[in-house]
């Protein structure tokens, strides 16, 4: 199964401010429901608890938000105690691309881990002010595909799609190899 984490990131790396995403994107947003959809997206608690009641759970995927927490509920989706509690569950229901998707804490502990194999970056061309942030990525990541997308009446910030793969050891050590 692959990982995949999904997010939309400032020039400075910043995702989020009290609570919310620091910039309304709807181009990014029909992305984000286009490449999540049919596959578990797994949400930090605060983030589930962000999302307005009438979108959650999110449609057409299962969702699993992850808690430290003994007696959490959250109606319409699954809990785990754990990121690696969570990848089990989706493994188990033979899903062949899950995204950590959801959440600041959740990003810096599924990198930490090692446990994303693909990463679907925007990158809003702007400085913003925030509260939460995206690690940064090492060199061990491959841009494959991107998409530019320009700023109009819908979107302040100018954006790109990028698709990032991690190399394999051998892949850094020499470049070129595949
Ligand atoms: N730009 C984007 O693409 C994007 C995407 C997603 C989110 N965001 C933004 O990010 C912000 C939310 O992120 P956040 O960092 O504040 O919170 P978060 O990651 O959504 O949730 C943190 C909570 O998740 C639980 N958790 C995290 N790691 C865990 C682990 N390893 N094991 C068990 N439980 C774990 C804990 O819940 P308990 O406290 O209950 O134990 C923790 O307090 C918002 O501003 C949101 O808008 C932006």
């Amino acid at each position: 199964m692959i990982v995949s984490a999904i997010a939309a990131v400032s020039e400075n790396q910043v995702i989020g401010r009290d609570g919310d995403l620091p910039w309304h994107l709807p181009d990014d947003m029909k992305f984000f429901q286009r490449t999540t959809m049919g596959h578990h997206v797994i949400a930090g608690r605060k983030n589930w608890e962000s999302i307005p009641l009438k979108y959650r759970p999110l449609k057409g995927r299962p969702n699993i938000v992850v808690t430290r927490s003994l007696h959490y509920d959250a109606p319409g989706a699954a809990v785990a105690r754990s990121l690696e509690e969570a990848s089990g569950d989706r493994a188990k229901a033979g899903d062949e691309e899950a995204f950590p998707d959801r959440g600041g804490q959740i990003y810096r502990d599924a990198f930490s881990k090692g446990l994303v194999d693909r990463v679907y970056l925007t990158r809003v061309h702007a400085e913003i002010p925030g509260d939460t942030s995206f690690p940064v990525l090492d060199a061990a990541w491959r841009e494959v595909w991107r998409e530019e997308h320009p700023p109009d009446e819908r979107h302040a910030h100018a954006f790109t799609f990028l698709l990032l793969e991690k190399m394999s050891l051998d892949e850094r050590i020499k470049p070129g190899s595949r």
